[in-house]
């Protein structure tokens, strides 16, 4: 395995989990070792081209290995929503308060409550986008938050098989089945072959 893998993500919660998955052989590091590099733009209509354009925007800075995720909730519902808009889906600056309300908004009177979260990881070496995996968690959304844990629309979502939402299960149990775990166990062993 390679000792260092550059995440390109400012969101800790992502390079904690990452790094508790991927063990201690591995030192992860997040963009805050690139203060450089302060905006990332993702603005393609798929999560592949987001994951890309994140990757490709450091490997300008580094020609180490780097893992890019980009990841969204999709409800059946409403044809894929929030999708690639998760981060945004009630405006542009909207809190995550505000697209959770807007969630069960837009939910409001629909008993089809199917949704999945997808994670695609773009790998990058040398300015070239050499690998990229997927992974998926469903679930279902519920009426009202529950729990305090984990971020996102985490309190609102019960992967299947299980009775709580991400929220109220332990990082431990999230860290197994989340979409996030999905495609790093593909990229983990993607590794392990190289
Ligand atoms: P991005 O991959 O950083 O663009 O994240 C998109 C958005 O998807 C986040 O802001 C969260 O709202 C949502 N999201 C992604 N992964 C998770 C998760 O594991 N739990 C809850 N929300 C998530």
């Amino acid at each position: 395995m390679s000792e260092t893998l550059i995440l390109a993500t400012g969101n800790t919660h992502k390079a904690e989990e990452i790094q508790l998955m991927l063990g201690s052989e591995v030192e992860v590091k997040d963009l805050r070792s690139f203060p450089q590099i302060t905006e990332i733009i993702e603005d393609a209509d798929s999560f592949e081209g987001n994951a890309d354009i994140k990757a490709l925007t450091v490997s300008k800075l580094t020609d180490e290995l780097i893992v890019a995720d980009d990841s969204g909730l999709c409800v059946q519902a409403l044809n894929g929503a929030p999708g690639v808009f998760s981060a945004r889906y009630a405006g542009r600056n909207a809190t995550m308060v505000e697209n959770k309300a807007r969630l069960l908004k837009n939910l409001d009177g629909i008993s089809d409550r199917a949704a999945f979260f997808i994670c695609v990881l773009s790998v990058v070496r040398c300015k070239k986008v050499i690998k990229r995996f997927r992974g998926e968690c469903h679930g279902k959304i519920i009426y009202e938050e529950k729990g305090e844990g984990g971020f996102g629309y985490d309190p609102l979502f019960i992967p299947e098989g299980y009775e709580k939402t991400f929220s109220e299960l332990a990082a431990e149990v999230k860290n197994k089945i989340s979409h996030r775990a999905r495609a790093l166990e593909k990229f983990s062993e993607w590794m392990k072959s190289q």
